[in-house]
């Protein structure tokens, strides 16, 4: 039975007065409870001198892809000779023709109140063959121009120097797979060096080694070849090797004058194990995919991870081998890597549940496992999903691997350079994509605060809609929309801009809303 207010009202008739102390003094009670709920949240502030930021990287906005002397990039040749790799055909040729519209872009960075834009130089549109005997004019007044713009708004740069479009002419030479692109690679940073790091102070010399290496010699990314079993290897240790050149040549020539810092940028998802019989098999699927990357780099003992060395030399012992396929370092080189960083960069979209593969079960790259080391990866059913088929949202695992990361290599300074959310781009209302950035904004808040991990900065993926590689334009991912069907590239904000626009504000993840202005 139920009854009206009135009705209840008087049935508590006799008891009124004690009803309205009682109705007071819950009232007070929820006052309180709100006063303290409402303390937390706005205590739920990033440290003072954290940063927030944007990233794009040049090959996916730019556009542009032959004006002027820009040399053709692995990419060009990809799409244009197997547009059949692109799951919908599509190029970047003009992609959001930020080439032209960069002051647009620029914008858009400014009325969201970012504290930094991490973009990327095109290899060829700085050197049109690759080499450093010819700097490209255009080239550099464009980057000097995006540089210069952002600090006129009040935004630091971020510059990486490697986001994956290699200048085709040293692909021919062999590419990441050529020990001498160690050396190339220097001669390009130090140009870039020698041109922006009296502006530019943060920079990332390799964007996800792992899927320059892992993914696109397994033929998802260009140069589209498939070599995995001695390809990536021989590129995982070059494009190390470059990275620490780069970083010692900023170190020894530039350091001094500009004092900016230098890392890389790894791509880590979280992997947790099945069950406790998984935990060894997790380990060296973690040592396979990522500490192949950061061990050389940020352990104190330095060269390859010990499990992983042993492992790959019995395997490939076994299959007839005279040697490793993971190549050696030298002692000098393992010098050389050792302590090459000045902050750990981090892309960290999702996790994984790991588990021993059984006898014959087929493991197709990360959709279903890692074949190196027989392990199979599965995803958990509560977690959520986006439009790209690998992104399952699981907001604690960021925590457990900023923990992690912590635990492996000390007390290190860490800037995530990516984190972010998928959809197909239909509406401006992304409301799944403001509550991702919402609920891994609080597990970074609760790994500095509560883990004591060293985080000092945070950055969204990405400014804007762009070309992202083999999904083509299926897979969206920004801040702002681009419609691709009109010539002028049209950007608007999505809610997630305005949400983010207002963490910004609040510097914190419950975004401070007051404000409707800004995007
Ligand atoms: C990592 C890459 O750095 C970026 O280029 C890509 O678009 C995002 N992840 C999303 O896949």
């Amino acid at each position: 039975m139920s009854l009206r207010i009135s009705e209840s009202l008087d049935v508590i008739g006799p008891y009124r007065n004690n009803f309205s102390v009682g109705r007071k003094m819950c009232l007070l009670a929820v006052v309180g409870v709100l006063a303290v709920v409402c303390e937390r949240v706005a205590s739920q502030r990033f440290p003072p001198g954290f940063q927030f930021g944007a990233a794009t990287s040049a090959y996916q906005i730019e556009g542009g892809w032959n004006v002027s002397d820009k040399g053709e990039s692995i990419w060009d040749r990809m799409v244009h000779s197997r547009p059949d790799l692109i799951y919908d055909h599509s190029n970047a040729d003009v992609a959001c023709d930020s080439y032209h519209l960069w002051e647009e872009d620029l914008r858009l960075v400014q009325e969201m109140g970012l504290d930094f834009y991490r973009f990327s130089i095109s290899w060829p549109r700085l050197l049109p063959n690759g080499f450093s005997n010819k700097v490209s004019e255009d080239g550099r007044r464009y980057y000097s121009a995006v540089i210069d713009g952002l600090r006129a708004r009040g935004v630091a740069p971020v510059l990486t120097l490697y986001h994956w479009d290699l200048p085709q002419r040293l692909q021919d030479l062999g590419g990441w797979t050529n020990p001498l692109i160690v050396e190339w690679f220097a001669d390009y940073a130090r140009v870039a060096f020698s041109l922006f790091a009296d502006r530019v102070h943060t920079w990332i010399t390799i964007n996800e080694p792992g899927s320059v290496c892992d993914v696109a010699y397994r033929g998802f990314l260009a140069p589209g070849l498939r070599d995995h079993e001695v390809g990536a290897l021989l590129c995982t240790k070059h494009v190390l090797l470059a990275h620490a050149r780069a970083y010692r040549v900023y170190q020894e020539e530039f350091k001094p004058k500009y004092h900016g810092e230098v890392s890389i940028a790894y791509q880590e998802c979280w992997f947790e194990p099945k069950t406790d019989q998984d935990l060894e098999i997790t380990l060296l699927t973690r040592e396979y995919l990522f500490g192949r990357y950061s061990h050389p780099i940020f352990s104190a003992a330095g060269g390859w991870p010990p499990a992983l060395e042993r492992y790959m030399a019995d395997k490939s012992k076994k299959e007839g081998y005279p040697r490793s396929r993971l190549p050696a370092f030298t002692p000098d080189e393992i010098q050389l890597l050792k302590g090459s960083f000045d902050f750990y960069g981090l892309n960290h979209y999702t996790s994984r549940v790991v588990r021993g593969a059984a006898p014959g079960e087929p493991l197709a790259f990360i959709s279903q496992g890692v074949e190196e080391v027989r392990a199979a990866l599965e995803t958990r059913p509560r977690w959520g999903t986006a439009t790209s088929s690998w992104l399952k949202v699981n907001p604690e695992g960021l925590r457990h691997l900023l923990k992690l990361i912590k635990q492996q290599y000390g007390d290190v300074k860490i800037l995530i350079t990516e984190n972010g959310y998928s959809d197909t781009g239909d509406q401006l209302e992304d409301r799944d994509r403001v509550n991702y950035y919402k609920d891994y904004l609080e597990q970074v808040l609760l790994a500095i605060t509560e883990d004591a991990v060293r985080v000092v900065g945070y950055t969204a993926w990405s400014l804007l809609d762009n070309f992202e590689w083999a999904a083509g334009y299926t897979s969206r991912f920004g801040l702002y929309s681009v419609d691709f069907s009109s010539p002028r590239r049209p950007r608007a904000a999505r809610a997630s801009a305005r949400y983010y626009a207002g963490v910004l504000r609040a510097r914190g993840p419950h975004a401070d809303t007051t404000r409707n202005t800004t995007a």
